[in-house]
Parts: C-alpha cells; structure tokens; sequence
C-alpha cells in the first residue's frame, strides 16, 4: 500500500536527483499553477515554468459550466512537458471534481445524509474514475470544512456540524478518489480543502473572517482534516480568510506546526484561487513579493493561480529574503506527489477509456443509490408515504417539477443537465399502472388546476447557484414566492407533499406545517429524479439522516446541536438563553430522519472491556412496522463534569443497519479512550476521569440513555 504520508527512499531519491538538476527557476516553476490551457502556457510548460494545471476559468467559482478536460487536450500539453521541457517533469491537472464528474451525485450534504461512507467512498472512486478517463489526476476535494450557519453557502459542499460524522466522510471520500494505490490510471489524487476554518466565516459570509479559539478549532474544526491525513490524502488546500487575524495562506502554526510536526503530513499544500496576493487585501504584504514570501515560508508550496511565486519568488530568495531550503522543500513535496501518483512512469492518459468510463449504467446506479439513501424524511402525517392506490390523480407541481440541471447542486462543471431526469418524468415512468398526472406551466395554472388531484406533489427550493462559492444568504426561508405559492395550493385542500431541493438547511416551519409529506432532498444529482420517485412510490424506504441541524428561524444560526450547556440552560428557572419570540431548539435536530416503518430501541448495555475502559456498548433495535428499512443508529456521549465545560451532546459512532420487519439486531459500538479526550486548558489533548452519560438513539434528541464511571 502507498501511504503518502511515509517517505519511500527510491522515490527519495529521485526527487533529489532532480532538485540536483534544478536551475532556480525550474524549481519556482513547479510552485506554479495557471488555470488555462491557452499558448502562452504551453511555452511556459516547455519552459518548466508550471507544475500543475488547473483546468477551469477565470469566472469559474462552482456557479458555471465551463469546458471539461478531454484526454487529448492534456496528453498534448503533457507530451510537451515530458518531451519538450528540459528535466521532462509531468503536468498534474487539476480541476473541481466534487461530488462526481458527468455522473452527478448528491452535493456533498446530501452524501453526508446518507450516513453511508462506504458509499460515499464508491462515489469517489467512480468520480474518479471518470475524471481520470479525461486526463484529470488531481481533485480539489473533499471539502471537509465543518460549518454551522447555513446562510453560508458553502455548506452545501461539506458534510454538516459535526466533526465525527465529517471525519468519518473524509476519509472515505479520499479513500475513494486515491485508492490504496493513487499511481492506478483511474486513481486520482484528493485535496482536503480548505484548512482550516472556512466554514467560521462571520455572519456566513463566504471568505469573510473567523474567530475561532484553538480549543475549538482542535475538538471541531481541524479533526475532519486531521482524518484526511491519516486516510493518506496527497493534498491539502489553504483557505482564503483569516482566522484570528492570521491568513490561512500565511498560516506558518497551522501549516507547518500543526500539519507537517504534530501529523505527519508529507504531501503538498496549494493555495485557493489567488489567495497568495490576496494577502496584500489581508494587508498582511505590500505586495505580491511579500505575499509569496509569507506564504512559502509558512508552508503554501502551490500558489493556485495567482502567478506571484513565478513572478517573485526568484528574487525574494536571491535578495536573501527566504532561504532557498524553504523553495526546495516545496519542490520535493510536489516532486513526492508528482512520482506516488504515477506521473512519471505514465503521464498520458489512454483517450480511448472515456467512452466507457463516463456516465455507465454502474455508475448511474451508484448515483441512484446514494441519492435515495441521502434524502430525509422529515414529515410524514398518517402514514400519507408511501402512495398507494388511494390516490389515482397525482398532480406533480412547482418551479422544480420538470427541473435538470437544477437537480445537480453547487459545483457540477461536468455534469450535462439534458442528461438529468426531471423529477416529474421520473414519477410517471416509476408510477404503477393507472395514475392520472397533472401537471402545469405557471403557479397561476397550479393553482386553478391542483383541486382535481387527490394528492399533489410539490417540488420547491433552491436554485444551485443560491449555494456554493460566493453564495451567501441573509434570510435562510425558501426563495422569494414560493411560500405564498405553496399556501394558495393547499387551501385548494389537496394534500401535499413536499420535495425540498435546498443546498442547505432551510428554516421553512410553516412550510412543512402546510404539507401532509416532506422529503429533504438537498441537490440530489443526476439520478435524484428517479430516487425521489422510487420513495414516493414505496420501492425503496427513506434512510437518510440530518447532518446539521434545521433551525426554525435564520435568528437562531448559528446553531448545533454539540454546544455548551451554559450556566443557563433551557429549563433553569425563569431565566436561559432562550428567544422570547421563538420556540426553544431546533426544527428538527443533527441526526434526525424518519422511515416508513418504525424502529425500537431496547436493553441498553455498557461494558468496561478493561477497568478503565474501552467500552462496549450496546442495544437492539426492532423494526416494529410492515416494512423492511434501515435505520441509523447513533453513539452519543456527554463528559458530565470536566475541568472545561464540555458539549452537552457529542456524536461517537454510527451504524447503518437494514432490518426486515420484525427484525431485531444488536447494535455494537466500541468507545475508546481516545474518543474522550478533548483539548484542555493548555490547548493540548487530555482525557479526564469521571461520569459520562451515554445514549444509544435515532438522532441527537433521542435514545436509551446510561451512564460510566471513568477511573484513571
Ligand atoms: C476557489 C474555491 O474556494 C476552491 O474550493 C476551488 O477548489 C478553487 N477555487 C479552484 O476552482
């Protein structure tokens, strides 16, 4: 197995052959990387002036299409890499493959809703090898930042509030996309983005800055990457904003102390879009010398696009500004990447695989799969799901109902929105035999026509480009007229139910009050249409579970379910932190998530497998209704007493377990000791002795509770 983050002495080696060869400018060449494929960076390819390629465009922020890579287009800029530039050092190509290539998955929140990260991992491993078959080795994902305030709208591209559940997707994402082995043809490289901190941003405003202690950025924020590492991923990417005042790009603790000294990590680091000059707008540099400087020394060894390494870097370390022992150590962590990945010893890509690896009847059903296991069902009154032969006219309604590409989400570059089935085609072909449909044109032509149904499907939410980069919004309600829509249907006095398409979590209480049904969908990708249509009609039962909290009100973000008590908690006498305009809590809490048959908790057990643990805890769970489902059954624990005051809740394992009806399975989880530690008063690591409760439940608001006695 090629682990990244151990050094192999052949390749060692190698590199420094190479950096013995080197001239100073070959070497800042490789520091580089341009985002087009145009004439002026073919010459600097030949020149040795680019290490990498990032195939996009310059307006290209997850919002847009833009031309995807094809295997010819890079083998030709790579033939003049290996054959025309004087040491033949290969190109990487980079671009955003983030939650699949031509076959589009859930956004990223969604995947996480699935709860499934062998599936997750599947997903990138076909992602991967689609990007590959069209030249692509390197990925900008996973995105493990954690983020509690959905109007950000990066929250889209993560996996939600939690740092367990987050670490355990980035891990499987950079397990599927590297393989254990990221020199196979249809391996390509991950990149965990964006350290650390992003999801932070004030006010969630993408890019702006975040305060976050160091105790919660090391129980919180920088485990998600911390497992990135550890599961051997090849890159990681340095965040635009600033965190205690301190660019990420220029981030020397975090960077080096913490990435490089404390885990270990033996890949490279490049910067996002342009943000080695953005440090001179940080007003941290005069100017893009000083950016580059900074930046190198505090362990950005790729500066992505903004061309101020190749313009500067040369006499920043001839003027003796930085010593040329920073640039080489650069060099040799792309070189490292560059040779595990398999660049050297096959750097084209075989033109004739993309016809049978992008968008196969596999992959497609991949797609299906995760998507259905990532919808959420939040709502579901008398038992209205899934439709049966009570309802013969099926009016399917709303902006979404015959939306494409709209099913994809953030970030699809690469995905083909004709080749998408719209959620009402899917209905109709998934549809038993003998079901009238309805459907309309305009909100005015629903409404006149949604009283001859007996049900009406209602798909409403967000367009993709209302999340994802440089999508922020104020106000976390549905977008401008679709409630007022929704109100005129069902005082027509047809049931709904509702189908959310939403890049985040919305506050929509009196939306789901208005509906019988609802199915949180998130962007659920190519195949969305016919997973929400297998749901509806009862082929498959829904599974997924929350991965961040829905607020009831945009007031209450930030908001998650792993806070801090405070002195006054809800409950204590007259006085907490409560809003005296709102109900108290959540909508619906991290974890949650309904099914068309019930599930039973019993006979909780804890067990000491050593006096001072681990333990091994247990319950059954029964499925108590007519229909087979899965459910997900989740670990929490709270420290009761400690020497900092400790999160009321904290996911510690999860399992997906299928039960036929009246089934029962034990459930068996392992807690070790390592999972109760927490950064204490000196910012370092430290487990405590004394109580913990623990529960075993659905979501973070339910389940069996005990408790144990840590003795140390
Ligand atoms: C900026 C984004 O922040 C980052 O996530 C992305 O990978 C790069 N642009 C490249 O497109």
């Amino acid at each position: 197995m090629s682990n990244q983050n151990n050094l192999h002495p052949s390749i060692e080696e190698k590199i420094n052959q190479l950096l013995a060869q080197m001239t100073l400018e070959e070497k800042i060449g490789q520091t580089n990387q341009p985002h087009t494929f145009g004439e002026p960076e073919k010459e600097a390819v030949r020149q040795g002036q680019v290490g990498s390629i990032l195939n996009a465009t310059s307006a290209f922020a997850g919002l847009g299409s833009s031309p995807s890579a094809s295997a010819e287009v890079c083998n030709a800029i790579q033939q003049i890499a290996v054959k025309e530039s004087r040491l033949n050092i290969p190109i990487l190509f980079g671009r955003d493959v983030i939650h699949g290539y031509r076959t589009v998955f859930p956004i990223p929140l969604g995947m996480a809703a699935s709860w499934n990260p062998e599936l997750v991992e599947l997903a990138a491993a076909v992602a991967a090898s689609e990007a590959s078959a069209d030249g692509i080795k390197w990925t900008f994902a996973p995105m493990v930042d954690i983020a509690r305030d959905s109007r950000w709208g990066r929250v889209a591209e993560g996996s939600g509030e939690d740092p367990y559940l987050a670490s355990a997707m980035a891990a499987a994402a950079v397990r599927g996309y590297q393989g254990t082995d990221m020199s196979a043809p249809h391996k390509i490289i991950a990149c965990a983005k964006h350290y650390v901190g992003y999801g932070g941003a004030e006010g969630g405003r993408d890019y702006e800055s975040a305060e976050i202690s160091m105790r919660t950025l090391r129980d919180i924020y920088l485990p998600p990457f911390h497992a990135a590492v550890n599961a051997g991923v090849g890159t990681l990417m340095a965040a635009f904003h600033d965190l205690n005042g301190v660019p990420l790009s220029a981030h020397r603790h975090l960077l080096t102390d913490v990435l490089r000294l404390e885990w270990g990590f033996k890949g490279f680091v490049v910067s996002d879009w342009a943000s080695v000059e953005e440090l001179v707008n940080h007003g941290i540099a005069k100017n893009r010398a000083e950016a580059s400087a900074l930046a190198l020394f505090a362990g950005v060894d790729m500066d992505m696009v903004s061309g101020s390494y190749l313009e500067s870097l040369g006499s920043v370390i001839e003027q003796g500004r930085l010593s040329p022992e920073v640039l080489d150590e650069a060099v040799r962590r792309i070189l490292r990447i560059k040779f595990l990945s398999g660049l050297f010893d096959h750097p084209y890509t075989d033109p004739r695989r993309a016809a049978t690896a992008l968008l196969s009847k596999e992959n497609r059903q991949v797609a299906r799969l995760l998507a259905g296991q990532s919808v959420v069902l939040l709502k579901n009154e008398a038992g209205i799901l899934p439709m049966d032969n009570r309802f013969r006219r099926v009016a399917v309604l709303g902006p979404h109902a015959h939306s494409q590409g709209e099913l994809f989400g953030t970030w699809t570059p690469d995905g083909r929105s004709d080749e998408a089935t719209s959620i009402a085609q899917a209905i109709q072909e998934i549809a038993p035999k003998g079901i009238d449909f309805i459907f309309a044109d305009s909100n005015d032509e629903s409404i006149r026509k949604v009283s001859l149904a007996d049900v009406a499907i209602v798909i409403l939410g967000e367009h993709p480009s209302r999340s994802g980069e440089n999508s922020n919004v104020s106000d976390l309600g549905l977008p401008p007229g679709q409630k007022p829509f929704l109100e005129a249907l069902v005082k027509q006095g047809v049931p709904v139910i509702l189908i959310v398409l939403a890049g985040r979590p919305l506050a929509i209480p009196e939306e789901i009050h208005l509906s019988k049904a609802v199915l949180y969908a998130w962007h659920p990708g190519i195949e969305g249409g016919y997973a929400l249509a297998d749901l509806l009609f009862g082929n498959t039962n829904p599974s997924g579970r929350l991965p961040i909290t829905m607020p009831r009100a945009t007031g209450q973000v930030p908001i998650y379910y792993n806070h801090r008590n405070s002195g006054r908690p809800i409950g204590y006498q007259d006085f907490s932190y409560r809003y005296v305009d709102l109900p108290h809590g959540p909508l619906f809490p991290f974890g949650y998530g309904l099914s068309y048959t019930a599930f039973l908790y019993a006979n909780l057990s804890i067990s000491a497998l050593a006096p001072s643990g681990p333990y091994e805890i247990s319950a059954e769970i029964t499925n108590a209704g007519q229909r087979a489902g899965s459910e997900v059954a989740q670990l929490y624990i709270r420290d009761r007493f400690a020497s900092i005051s400790r999160p009321v809740k904290e996911l510690k394992g999860f399992q997906r377990v299928m039960l036929k009806s009246g089934e029962t399975k034990k459930v068996t989880f392992r807690l070790n000791l390592s999972d109760l530690t927490f950064t204490g008063l000196d910012d370092l690591s430290i487990l405590e002795a004394g109580e913990y409760q623990v529960w075993v439940g659905p979501n973070s608001q339910a389940g069996l509770e005990g408790r144990f006695e840590l003795e140390l």
